[in-house]
């Protein structure tokens, strides 16, 4: 049984050699972005991390910071030296930079991690085809959004594909690639030996909604959500169960709260809008409320818990 601690080390282990992806840019420096340029930077590569603001980027850099450290103490618990030179490594990897056109002028692979929006994803993605390398390979992170859909903007799409990493990205193994009709072989076969060389496990999904893990784990989610709303059992029975009796790391609505509230329903709304008839899809009501309420799970502090800062 794989533990977290020998997770990381195999992540780390993994990350020594080379390949002909260097040169990195994220944009969008939130909970994701963050994250993907934290073990990019693990793996040797350069890192260009951007967001709109400088504000915005010290957050980033101070959660990088935290979990870099994390990882680094479990990494090397014994010897505090070796685990401050690989912080220390992986931190002088990342650029923090505001201005998205001059972010891409050297990067090999654009990863697309801002806003779960198809207009505001199209907007960017019209500039950053302007403004990167023609052999640049742009992919986006989204959760939920079409990848041919947001490729549609582009005239590169046989250099575009879903790169969707998971939450969160330094501890879970697991990485999916995403190819469109139009993704030459010599993309999609550098994206799957890119996301070996950052030390995942890449499977391959076709571009449908939610790929395979969230299109398994939405649903789920809904439907313990469901129960809940129906008083078929408390919000802990039911993380509780699933814990215990399915051997998941955390119960559903754990989950959804670690995840956010808001991002579980923007999913299901635009999934029910394509797709009226899946009734796998159907909004929950209950999760609305709580979104309406602001509470939108750990990031506000209270979600279906209450969390203490
Ligand atoms: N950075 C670095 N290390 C981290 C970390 C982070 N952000 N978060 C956790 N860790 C590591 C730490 O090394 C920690 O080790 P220590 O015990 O030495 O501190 C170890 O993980 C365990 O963390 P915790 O003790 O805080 O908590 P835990 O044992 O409950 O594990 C968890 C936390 C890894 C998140 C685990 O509960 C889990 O796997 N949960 C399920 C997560 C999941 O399903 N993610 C997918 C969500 S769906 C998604 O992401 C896709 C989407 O599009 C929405
Ligand atoms: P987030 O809100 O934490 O971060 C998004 C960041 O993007 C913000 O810092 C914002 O300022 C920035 N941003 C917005 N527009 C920008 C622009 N035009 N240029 C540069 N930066 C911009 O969101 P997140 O949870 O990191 O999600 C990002 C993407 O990853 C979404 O597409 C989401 O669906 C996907 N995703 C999320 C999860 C998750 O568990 N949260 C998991 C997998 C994939």
């Amino acid at each position: 049984m794989a533990t977290i601690g020998n997770m990381l080390k195999r992540s780390f282990s993994t990350n020594v050699a080379k390949h002909a992806i260097q040169n990195v840019t994220i944009i969008g420096g939130g909970l994701m972005g963050s994250g993907i340029a934290q073990v990019t930077a693990q793996a040797g590569q350069s890192v260009t991390l951007v967001d709109v603001s400088n504000e915005i980027l010290k957050k980033s850099e101070t959660a990088i910071q935290t979990s870099i450290a994390r990882v680094a103490k479990k990494l090397h618990k014994d010897d505090p030296t070796a685990a401050k030179q690989l912080s220390e490594g992986v931190l002088s990897r990342i650029k923090y930079v505001h201005d998205t056109e001059k972010s891409v002028e050297n990067a090999d692979l654009i990863i697309e991690a801002i806003i779960e929006n198809i207009e505001i994803k199209h907007k960017l993605f019209k500039v950053l085809d302007q403004a990167a390398p023609k052999n640049t390979l742009f992919a986006s992170n989204t959760s939920s959004l079409s990848i041919a859909e947001i490729a549609s903007v582009t005239k590169r799409k046989d250099k575009f594909g879903g790169l969707h990493f998971f939450n969160p990205v330094p501890v879970m193994k697991l990485l999916e690639v995403i190819r469109i009709p139009e993704t030459c072989d010599e993309t999609y076969n550098s994206m799957m030996a890119w996301g070996k060389s950052i030390g995942k496990t890449c499977i391959t999904c076709k571009d449908t909604p939610g790929f395979v893990v969230n299109r398994l784990l939405v649903p789920y989610i809904a439907e313990a959500v469901r129960m809940l709303e129906r008083g078929d059992a408390s919000a802990e029975d039911i993380d509780t169960a699933m814990k215990l009796g399915a051997g998941y790391p955390m119960g559903p609505l754990e989950l959804a709260d670690y995840t956010g509230l808001d991002t579980g329903v923007f999913i299901l709304e635009g999934w029910h809008k394509k797709f009226p008839d899946n009734p796998l899809f159907k909004p929950v009501e209950l999760q609305k409320k709580l979104v309406e309420q602001g509470k939108l799970g750990r990031k506000s502090g209270e979600g279906f818990y209450k969390y203490s800062k």
